[in-house]
């Protein structure tokens, strides 16, 4: 008796759950769109065509610390270790350059958030800061491990645009040179194969657990992420389309 309770709230649950994540957004408020998941699983390339798409800014904080530390900043000389290690960066240095990002006049319609917030504190910060000020839109990027590891063995990024390409599935039609502006390609240095271990242990130890945090307010959107970049894209715009129809240009 008390199983068959369980699972009947259990059911009323998980379907007031999910119409939360279906809910509309206001077109008067500002809408975030967070992209989670772990490395690898195409959060900066689905973001790339999203901003294009929404005409909204793509806020990386992993390309923000790579800026800093190509430019030599504190923050750069700070962030350097843990990247090289693929530790995370510690929680009030992510605050300081994200909240200084999101307060540029071109986030005042929105933004998509890629690779923040990564743990518990971020995700309440930023809940916090923003509470009844934003829509939220989070979509759960899932792909598996063994897709991970062979996507990023390969992966290539424009050191001018930040195009990112894909040895094996998405070359260059030029080898090393970026296809739209002719940019040199690099390999991101915490690409090599034991870095790749610990970005993913670190992922499932701080940044998995998210899953649960936003699934229990009913605001995640699980998205198959195995597929080729296009039909995630198109899976991921027809949730926008969806959710945030203000949105989507005419
Ligand atoms: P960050 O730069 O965010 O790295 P990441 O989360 O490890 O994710 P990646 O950029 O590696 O992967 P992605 O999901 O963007 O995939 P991509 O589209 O490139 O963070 C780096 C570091 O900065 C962290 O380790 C940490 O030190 C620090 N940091 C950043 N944010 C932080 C925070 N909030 N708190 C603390 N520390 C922080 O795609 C990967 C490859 O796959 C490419 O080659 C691409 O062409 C290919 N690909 C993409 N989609 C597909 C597809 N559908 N099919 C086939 N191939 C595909
Ligand atoms: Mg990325």
């Amino acid at each position: 008796m008390l199983t068959k309770i369980f699972s009947i709230l259990l059911g009323l649950f998980m379907i007031t759950s999910q119409a939360k994540a279906e809910n509309k957004t206001s077109p008067d408020k500002p809408t975030v769109i967070i992209l989670l998941g772990a490395p690898g699983s195409g959060k900066g390339t689905q973001s790339l065509e999203l901003s294009k798409i929404l005409g909204l800014p793509h806020i990386s904080t992993g390309d923000l610390f790579r800026e800093n530390i190509k430019l030599d900043t504190d923050l750069g000389k700070q962030a350097k270790g843990y990247l090289e290690k693929g530790a995370l960066v510690p929680d009030e240095l992510v605050f300081d350059i994200l909240f200084d990002r999101i307060s540029k006049s071109d986030c005042a319609k929105g933004y998509i958030l890629d690779g923040f917030p990564r743990t518990s504190a971020q995700a309440h910060e930023l809940e916090d800061t923003l509470r009844n000020k934003a829509n939220f839109i989070i979509f759960n990027l899932k792909v598996s491990d063994a897709e991970i590891i062979r996507r990023l063995s390969g992966r290539l990024i424009c050191k001018k645009c930040g195009r990112i390409y894909q040895k094996d599935t998405n070359p260059p039609k030029v080898a090393g040179v970026c296809d739209f502006c002719g940019g040199e390609l690099y390999q991101r240095s915490d690409d090599k194969p034991e870095v790749v271990k610990e970005r993913l242990r670190v992922y499932y130890e701080q940044t998995k657990p998210l899953e649960d945090f936003y699934k229990q307010q009913g605001m995640l959107i699980d998205i198959d992420a195995e597929g080729a970049p296009d039909t995630v894209e198109k899976s991921l715009e027809a949730k926008v389309k969806d959710l945030a129809p203000q949105l989507i240009k005419k």
